[in-house]
């Protein structure tokens, strides 16, 4: 049975899994702490991780019926992520495996949610008896990554956001239109009943041969849209239109790009993860596109899509399993871990 703790942003999150069955995820999200800044402040989130992670640990150790003792090993996100915040979980999880005695994994978030999508079922329980290689998106409000993932533990990037990543383009966008932060489900939500052709904003780097995303020039589009529209905001049928045609270009942009790296790779199966996976329209249409192209689809759950320590859980057990070694105890945080 191992424990993981992730803290890398602004959730604090602590799993109990065991071979593979993941016995209790226990999220505690600082969404409303930080929506009054209009974003995550660093300082903020790490004295709350502090603050919740206690609770959030027991909690979780609680769900599952076990004690620490019952712990085979623990794990901890080691990287990427915001310094402090992964600091407090890292340390919390360290000095948890030096009290047991058992090893210590540390863990690389993004790496972590490579595998997530092969987390299913409920209660969740991951199932790499059907892996197969993969072309995998993981995409959030901090990263938009296309990697190829060869084998169970064996992947290679390719290709990445050059600027925004597609969650924090929903989220800038959706600020403009006065919506709360993180602004992407809202923009979502009034996205529904719009007409996503209404307008035609660009689809960055679609065209380009290679498999790197660009976010920041629709952003500037749609606000050099707004800024010759004034008043357009103040009609609700417009608006939906305006955010159903982002969407469109955010979704398009994200899919034909997966899908043609996996076609260009030759592997038969696709997946998605990370928070804009809990986007209604880019699940369905990359189902589309999948099913058009023949591709197997595999898409996180949406609870599991945004950052969780269950991920973390499994993919420590996966390292286990597969040989690997355990992490140094006095192994230090890796704010800018590339994947
Ligand atoms: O994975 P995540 O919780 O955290 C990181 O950023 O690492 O992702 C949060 C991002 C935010 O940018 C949020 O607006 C976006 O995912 N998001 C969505 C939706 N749900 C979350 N974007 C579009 N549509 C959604 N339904
Ligand atoms: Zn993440």
């Amino acid at each position: 049975m191992l424990l993981a703790i992730e803290t890398s942003c602004d959730e604090t999150s602590a799993a109990v899994v065991d071979h593979g069955r993941v016995l209790a995820t226990v999220v505690s999200s600082q969404i409303r702490l930080h929506a009054e800044y209009g974003g995550v402040v660093p300082e903020l989130a790490a004295r709350e991780h502090l603050k919740n992670l206690p609770p959030v640990t027991r909690t979780a150790l609680k769900q599952a019926g076990t004690e620490p003792g019952a712990l085979d090993a623990v794990a901890a996100t080691r990287g990427p992520g915001l310094p402090s915040a992964l600091l407090a979980g890292l340390k919390t999880a360290q000095a948890i495996a030096y009290a047991l005695r058992k090893p210590f994994y540390g863990i690389h978030h993004h790496e972590a949610h490579l595998y997530s999508p092969w987390i299913s079922n409920q209660p969740p329980m991951a199932d790499f008896s059907e892996f197969q290689p993969n072309v995998s998106l993981v995409v959030s409000g901090g990263h938009t990554l296309l990697v190829h993932v060869e084998s169970e533990l064996k992947h290679r990037v390719l290709g990445s956001t050059v600027d925004d990543a597609a969650g924090e383009c929903f989220d800038k966008i959706a600020k403009f239109i006065g919506l709360p932060y993180p602004g992407g489900p809202h923009l979502e939500k009034l996205a529904e009943g719009g007409n996503p052709n209404a307008f035609d904003f660009p689809r960055p780097m679609l065209k380009e041969n290679n498999d790197n995303f660009s976010f920041s020039g629709l952003k500037t589009s749609v606000r050099y849209f707004l800024n010759n529209n004034p008043g357009l905001l103040d009609d609700l049928p417009r608006t939906r239109d305006l955010c159903a045609s982002v969407q469109a270009a955010i979704v398009e942009t994200l899919v034909a790009k997966t899908i043609r790296a996996a076609l260009r790779l030759r592997v038969n199966c696709v997946t998605a993860s990370g928070g804009v996976t809990c986007n209604r329209t880019f699940r369905s249409q990359l189902a589309m596109a999948c099913h058009k192209h023949g591709l197997t689809l595999r898409l996180a759950q949406k609870e599991l899509c945004t950052d969780n320590a269950a991920m973390i859980a499994i993919l420590a057990e996966r390292k286990i399993l597969h040989g690997e070694l355990p992490t140094p105890l006095d192994a230090e945080i890796i704010p800018g871990w590339p994947l």
